[in-house]
């Protein structure tokens, strides 16, 4: 509603002769309308003609106009009647629990008879469009659904996901390390990739020039895909390097709260066994759950309760298998706490902390890790480049820090803080 006060605002601007409310402006021969899912611009009808005005790019242009395939008819049609539920943009929304037309499975899961029949007679909750459509409208919307797969786009949005007012979307399944819980896609496939430059400090001693922040120096390099079973339900696996006892990390997760559904928070539970050695040593378990709440559509806060069974000490490990030590697992408890926070539309801010509150000390974790970094997030893709004082990045290696890591007591202090990136791409 704020953007469509917003609206019109500009509009009593653009056109000053106009009455204050939408109401007494119907009864002239002005109309206003709601025509994209993003809520950020609105259709205007006067004298005939038709103007959309967008508020996210301020500008105001009329309907038919443009060269772009967005101003055939069919695209009007699409924007007047069935943007408000699909997307301007063909997207769709958990939300509203409309399909992602610009899909390729998603098109393929329908053929053309089915979808004149879906708009003629309606479906869930889709209303019917006989009587209120002609035939010759309805196939040319059923064409211009078609259209959505060839990549047709009516503007820049097209790219960006379905937003729902007051809700963060966070741009990658973690802050630096500490998970976000964000939802996947029903079938969508997620690539996730991360380096930590642990054996120089960034910030301090040689790594600063010779060795550039330590960028120079190894990386510990780990990398995973996820997959969407459901959009509820996901599996995930993770591998991390040598140097960290090469774990193989299997997990399952779920999503159990959405806010885009209304939940007060959200609210994912994961449940992971690690293997070192590729996952045949040394396996620890672990079970997480991850509350979230957004603050605004800018910001969202996390809390990650994590239970890690025959966790183990994160050590400086060995290329040669049979140097990776057996060592005795212990039961440890710890609790991340992150934050993420929009400076831009596609840029975050992200910090985390995570103390391990039970038996830490046996594990050589005498100060929580955490981090902090930038995030940048375009187009399914996210690039974060960050200050950690933990190498690791599975769910149980996160816990740990550099002072473990390198058996050195001072490294865990802030002059000693390594540089870390993050990258995830969603490939389907
Ligand atoms: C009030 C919201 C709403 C409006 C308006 C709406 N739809 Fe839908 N539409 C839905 C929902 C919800 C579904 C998913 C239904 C399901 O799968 O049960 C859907 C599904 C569809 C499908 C896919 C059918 C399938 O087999 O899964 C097509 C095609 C479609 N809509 C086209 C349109 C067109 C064209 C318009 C405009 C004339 C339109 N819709 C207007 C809510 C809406």
């Amino acid at each position: 509603m704020k953007t469509c006060a917003k609206a019109l605002l500009i509009v009593s601007v653009l056109f000053p002769v106009l009455p204050a409310s939408a109401d007494d402006a119907q009864d002239g021969n002005l109309r206003v309308s709601y025509s994209d899912a993003a809520h950020s611009s609105v259709l205007l009808e006067m004298n005939g003609k038709q103007y959309i005005v967008d508020v996210a790019s301020h500008s105001v242009r009329e309907a038919g106009a443009g060269p772009s395939a967005a101003e055939s008819p069919a695209a009007d049609l699409f924007r007047q009647n069935c943007a408000q539920c699909h997307g301007v943009d063909g997207r769709g929304g958990q939300g509203r629990g409309t399909p992602n037309f610009t899909s390729a499975s998603m098109q393929a899961s329908f053929s053309d008879s089915q979808i004149s029949s879906v708009i003629r007679n309606g479906k869930g909750g889709m209303p019917a469009w006989s009587g209120k459509l002609s035939d010759s409208q309805i196939a040319a919307l059923s064409s211009y659904v078609r259209s959505f797969a060839n990549g047709h786009s009516t503007s820049g949005a097209a790219a960006q996901p379905v937003a729902k007012a007051g809700v963060y979307q966070a741009g990658d399944d973690v802050l630096m390390s500490l998970p976000t819980g964000r939802a996947v896609d029903e079938h969508g496939v997620y690539l996730n990739f991360t380096h930590r430059f642990a054996y120089d400090s960034a910030t301090s001693g040689t790594a600063r020039g010779q060795e550039l922040f330590g960028l120079d120096n190894f990386a510990l390099a780990s990398f995973g895909l996820r997959y969407g079973v459901t959009d509820k339900l996901s599996v995930d696996v993770w591998r991390s390097p040598s140097f960290i006892n090469r774990p193989i990390q299997l997990m399952v997760a779920y999503n159990l709260m959405d806010e885009h559904h209304e939940a007060p928070f959200n609210l994912a539970v994961r449940v992971s066994v690690e293997g070192q050695n590729n996952f045949r040593k040394n396996y620890t378990e672990n079970i997480e759950g991850i509350f979230s709440r957004s603050i605004t559509s800018r910001a969202q806060f996390y809390v990650v309760p994590t239970m890690s069974f025959n966790d183990r000490r994160l050590v400086q490990g060995s290329l040669q298998s049979d140097l990776i030590q057996d060592l005795p697992g212990i039961n440890a408890f710890s609790t991340g706490f992150g934050l993420a926070v929009d400076i831009r539309p596609t840029v975050a801010l992200v910090a985390e902390i995570i103390p391990t509150f039970v038996n830490g000390t046996e594990l050589g974790i005498h100060r929580p890790a955490f981090s902090f970094g930038i995030q940048k997030k375009i187009l399914r893709h996210a690039f974060t480049l960050g200050f950690t004082n933990s190498p690791g990045t599975s769910v149980s290696q996160r816990a740990g820090t550099e002072a473990t890591f390198l058996g050195k007591p001072g490294a865990d202090t802030p002059s000693s803080l390594i540089l870390g990136f993050d990258i995830t791409r969603q490939i389907h």
